[in-house]
């Protein structure tokens, strides 16, 4: 059995936001939540705790992802969704959720856990890859155009 406090230390140590819901109603409030995610929303857990994770989506979430995640909560399974949320100077940043029920032998509750990784920099590229790839093809078009227009 690996000792709880290694474990403490290797959550902490993570790159990637790491938090713990419990089931409230509707909602799924924050019980846990470790310093990368702090770094990456802005928000110390003091101010998150309690909440449901939805409040980073300042009302803009995406509804498909949105509704992914509803589902698969409703339904106790995992989900993996990319979605843009906000940290707490109103910046935006694209998150990489991964949420997973688990059930807590100790209490013989359910929780959830959520993964946060920080992907804005790879959805930006693809953004300007598709962008340039509709440019070039529309430079291609001209290119046809022009020779096979008469003189
Ligand atoms: C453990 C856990 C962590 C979550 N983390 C986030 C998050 O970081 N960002 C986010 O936009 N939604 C997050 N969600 C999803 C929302 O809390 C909410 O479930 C989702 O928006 C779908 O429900 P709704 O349609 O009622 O808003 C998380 C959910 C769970 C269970």
């Amino acid at each position: 059995m690996i000792n709880p406090n290694l474990l403490q230390l290797v959550v902490d140590a993570s790159n990637d936001g790491i938090v713990i819901a419990e089931q409230e109603g509707s909602d799924n409030i924050l019980i846990y939540a470790n310093s990368a995610f702090e770094r990456m929303t802005g928000y110390t857990c003091e101010e998150i705790l309690y909440r449901d994770c939805r409040f980073l989506q300042n009302g803009q979430g995406d509804e498909n992802a949105r509704r992914q995640l509803r589902e698969a909560i409703d339904n106790g399974r995992p989900a993996r969704q990319i979605i843009r949320n906000f940290r707490k100077d109103g910046t935006a940043f694209w998150n990489e959720l991964s949420i997973a029920p688990v059930f807590n032998e100790g209490d013989g509750r359910h929780y959830f856990i959520g993964i946060q990784k920080n992907v804005t920099e790879q959805v930006t590229a693809r953004e300007r890859i598709m962008q340039l790839e509709a440019e070039l093809a529309s430079a291609r078009q001209e290119i046809v155009r022009l020779k096979t227009s008469p003189r």
